[in-house]
């Protein structure tokens, strides 16, 4: 598609959401970067203007169906805003934990995407973009909630890709690995699994490798959302697509590994005898 007409992106106060809220704005949409405090924005229209973009502040609070203005003229929706811990064993996950949970990273990307897709269909056709994980590629412990409201996610994004093909509007499936933001630099300390002694090992074993392998793999934000800008971009696009070195190499391998074959390797790794 060409860089023409209107992007939305939620959660554009920090992190990916707003470096892509700038990438886009570069590369010539005019970009609503929303959320939930204007403030946390005020300085993004002068940042754009200086890399030659157009960019306004809206608020938006996913969890707020009052608080969700789609403007006329979208052509692309990212849907990036989203909460990730805290990380008990499913066990010990209380109910409203869940709820929270599916509340931002679901029934509020459901809402926004709800009434945006009239606005993408009489602009012509655009871009439906949607934020998950990698996460969700890998038999990650402790993390069921985030995982399973981006695996939501992730099935919403085949069904959209068949309602919307007709319409001309594409879908996007952004896989992120470790990003350099507020939300990564949370996961740098042990699930609260291993409070549960039947779990400790297990927690311990799994914030060890995290150790090993996150911090050299880590992608800048304006790295990761040049990535995702080129993928809105380019119509041949696959759907599913990572942003970083570590999710562009998880999907590869995943596309070619048994289920059982990726489970057995990590299940292994986290079971084994010290
Ligand atoms: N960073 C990573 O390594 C990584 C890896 C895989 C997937 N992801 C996904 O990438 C997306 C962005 O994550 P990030 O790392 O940039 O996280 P972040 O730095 O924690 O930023 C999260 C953003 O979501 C916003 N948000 C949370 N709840 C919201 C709500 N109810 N309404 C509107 N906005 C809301 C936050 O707004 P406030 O400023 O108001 O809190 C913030 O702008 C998320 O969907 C996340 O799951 C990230």
């Amino acid at each position: 598609m060409d860089a023409t007409g209107t992007a939305l992106v939620t959660g554009a106060s920090r992190g990916i959401g707003r470096a892509v809220a700038l990438e886009l704005a570069a590369r010539g949409f005019d970009v609503v970067a929303t959320m939930r405090d204007p403030g946390a924005g005020a300085d993004l229209p002068a940042e754009a203007a200086a890399r030659g973009g157009a960019l306004r502040v809206a608020r938006l609070d996913v969890t707020d169906p009052t608080s969700i203005e789609i403007p006329d003229g979208l052509r692309v929706l990212v849907n990036n805003a989203g909460t990730e811990a805290p990380h008990p064993a499913f066990e010990d996950t209380p109910i409203g934990l869940w709820r929270d949970m599916f509340d931002t990273n679901v029934f509020g990307l459901v809402e926004v995407t709800r009434r945006a897709i009239p606005s993408l269909r009489a602009a012509g056709g655009g871009v439906l973009c949607n934020v998950t994980s990698s996460s969700i590629l890998a038999p990650v412990p402790f993390y069921a909630p985030y995982r399973a409201s981006k695996a939501a996610v992730s099935a919403i994004c085949d069904t959209l890709r068949a309602e919307l093909a007709p319409q001309g509007i594409r879908l996007l499936e952004i896989m992120p690995g470790p990003i350099d933001t507020d939300m990564l630099a949370g996961s740098d300390r042990p699930a609260e699994a291993i409070e549960n002694p039947v779990y400790e090992a297990m927690a311990r074993r799994f914030y060890a490798q995290r150790s090993t392998n996150v911090p050299e793999q880590t992608t800048s934000t304006a790295d990761a959302a040049r990535l995702i800008a080129d993928a809105v971009l380019d119509d041949a696009s696959p759907m599913r697509v990572g942003c970083d070195p570590m999710s562009i190499g998880m999907i590869d391998y995943w596309r070619t590994v048994s289920d059982e074959d990726l489970a057995g390797a990590t299940v292994g790794f986290l079971t084994a005898d010290d």
